[in-house]
């Protein structure tokens, strides 16, 4: 988490560093900073709070060339101040800005403090100021070199890039675990943590490998491995523009990425059906290794999490392969049943999610084959990954995610079906029927949208309660945990989700006179899922529940207090239009209390520490 931007060229730095650090804000707010190269001392502006405080406190800016920037989402030390980023060594003159953590930053301190150094921070980041500025003077003033070596001293995950008063054109930046890109301009280069940061200015962008260390000038950059090995920059072109990260006249960038939802979709689905035939060509497993497959399992966090647990039902259908579906951060810490005959999905909207990729790298370590299905190209998940099956949601700023839940849902969809396919486990015609039948999403989408008005008046009715129960079965029953989710984290509600034959097992217990209850109820007699579910509804009304149901048209449900109607479509599929409903009333309940929807406390978009 925490967001780094750094800037060398013509203009004046400040601009584009406040403007990368408001494209990068979603990473982290807690307090943000800049470092300004001018010659022989730094300028140093820092505050804690929001971007706007130290944009306040920006009224006399040197007119400087460049400089570093940082947004943090604070781990050592609380977000004050002092503990904002940049850190500068003892004699103000280089200033470094992290991501991550250091893990062997007390003995380094412990070590740099006996040598003489005076600390001014509570944070693990300061260490690599005085650390740096030690090196740097070992090394007669190279700041490259003395990143190199100081890299060697640390332990765990970091982007780092610090600059010099002595040279102040010229920044240095190293990565390890944790994301770093660089944009090539004409006449002018950029760092950040996310090429959000520098698209107005350019869609030349280079991607960082583990451990690689690299310089920038106005007119050069360099990259080099901790040996000092020159290594080729690996160029790209970014696909999305400026624009696609404004938020476009909606209020909130949350509410825009949920009306995004219906070109999101279909752009992920698009040209997936070729002669007759789901085709991921992206997915380089032989026809024999996909045949040999014994296990799927997938790994993510979060929303991408409840993604998987929907995907599961789909893919053991379609495939006839056990789907395990596991939360990374558990995953990783276990010795999974996994072999050279395990498909491994790891599912990640930003590609940089720390607990995902460890779990990955576990799983590999294992034999097993991982494909990423992820929205942010050249993330570090895809990089590790054996192949990589893209979402197409467009940037995501908004912390609570929502079009990416939609996309990695049929994502993995497609995935399924392209593995029962190759497997001849399911006929061509049904492959057909179903991603025909999912290319109605989009239009099945925006119908919702258009009618949501009603959803947001009657959720703000709801805007004083202080639990809200959310109950599902099959694939509702994800849908359940992921509207709960987005309740707690945007509107800081006590919510829970619950699979429905499971109320009688304890959560009963919770219902009250007046406690809403939202209820998925299935679209299919199969299993009498929906009799069921009909059923809870009756038992938590007889409490006193106040019950929305969220149904599809011509379903009666007696009991419900309020009933939300979706398009009808297999039963399968329903999670993409019944999750809809439940951003809008978790994004509405956050408006009506009053909360910071796209950037809830505590939180941050990408979590690169564990
Ligand atoms: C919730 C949310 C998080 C993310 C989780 C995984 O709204 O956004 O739960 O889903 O942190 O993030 P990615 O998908 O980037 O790995």
């Amino acid at each position: 988490m925490c967001g780094i931007v750094g800037y060398t060229g013509p203009q004046s730095a400040a601009t584009p560093l406040i403007e990368g650090l408001r494209r990068l804000e979603y990473r982290g707010y807690d307090s943000a900073g800049i470092a300004l190269g001018t010659s022989n001392k730094l300028f140093v502006e820092k505050r804690a709070g929001k971007l706007a405080n130290l944009e306040g406190a920006l009224s006399q800016v040197p007119e400087v060339h460049s400089g570093i920037g940082h947004t943090r989402w604070a781990t050592h030390g609380g977000p004050t101040d002092r503990n904002a980023h940049p850190h500068l060594d003892n004699e103000g003159k280089l200033a470094v800005i992290h991501n991550g953590i250091i893990e062997n930053y007390s003995e380094l301190k412990a070590e740099l403090q006996s040598a003489g150094h005076t600390f001014h921070s509570e944070t693990d980041t300061e260490t690599v100021a005085h650390l740096l500025s030690d090196l740097r003077k070992e090394h007669n003033g190279d700041l490259t070199i003395a990143m190199r070596e100081a890299v060697k001293r640390l332990r765990g995950s970091f982007t780092l890039l610090a600059v010099h008063a002595d040279r102040p054109e010229l920044i240095v930046g190293v990565r390890r675990n944790s994301p770093l890109v660089v944009g090539l301009g004409n006449g002018e280069n950029f760092m950040a943590s996310d090429v959000a940061a520098f698209i107005e200015y350019t869609k030349r962008a280079v991607e960082l490998g583990q451990d690689e260390v690299v310089t920038i000038t106005p007119t050069a950059v360099s990259i080099t491995d901790l040996a000092g090995k020159a290594i080729s920059p690996r160029e790209y072109q970014i696909t999305w523009d400026a624009a696609a990260a404004q938020k476009g006249g909606f209020a909130h960038f949350m509410l825009k990425e949920i009306f995004e939802q219906p070109k999101a979709v279909a752009d992920t689905l698009i040209g997936r059906f070729v002669n007759n035939q789901i085709a991921i060509d992206e997915l380089k497993l032989s026809e024999a290794e996909l045949k040999n497959l014994k296990k799927i399992v997938v790994i993510a966090c979060g929303t991408a999490f409840h993604a998987g647990l929907v995907a599961k039902y789909a893919i053991e259908k379609w495939s006839k392969i056990p789907v395990e579906v596991e939360l990374a951060s558990e995953f990783r810490y276990r010795d999974p049943l996994v072999d050279s005959n395990t498909l491994v999905i790891a599912i990640s909207q930003s590609g940089e999610t720390m607990d995902t990729l460890m779990a990955l790298r576990h799983a590999k370590e294992f034999g097993a084959k991982v494909l990423a299905v992820c929205n942010t190209n050249s993330s570090t998940i895809p990089r590790e990954s054996d192949a990589v099956l893209y979402t197409h949601a467009g940037p995501e700023i908004a912390v609570a995610s929502t079009k990416a839940l939609l996309t990695q849902i049929v994502a993995t969809y497609l995935i399924g079906l392209y593995l029962g396919q190759v497997r001849g486990v399911i006929k061509s015609a049904d492959v057909s029927e179903i991603y025909n039948q999912m290319l109605e999403l989009p239009a099945q989408l925006e119908q919702i949208l258009e009618t949501v008005e009603p959803l947001r008046e009657l959720t703000r009715k709801f805007a004083d309660k202080n639990t809200v129960l959310f109950l599902g079965r099959h694939v509702g029953f994800p849908i359940a945990l992921e509207g709960a989710l987005k309740l707690k984290e945007l509107a800081y509600i006590h919510a829970e989700g619950f699979a429905g034959g499971e109320l009688k097992h304890g959560p009963i217990a919770l219902i009250e006179e007046g406690t809403p209850v939202i209820a998925i109820v299935p679209n299919t007699h199969e299993h009498g899922l929906d009799e069921k579910m009909l059923s809870n509804i009756q038992e938590v009304k007889a409490r006193g529940a106040k019950v929305i149901a969220i149904a599809t048209e011509g379903i009666e449900i007696p009991g419900a207090t309020h009933i939300i109607r979706i398009p009808n479509s297999p039963q399968l599929l329903q999670p993409v239009l019944a999750a809809v409903p439940l951003q809008v009333f978790a994004y509405e309940m956050a408006v009506a209390r009053g909360t910071d929807v796209d950037q809830p406390r505590n939180l941050a978009k990408s979590v690169t520490v564990e």
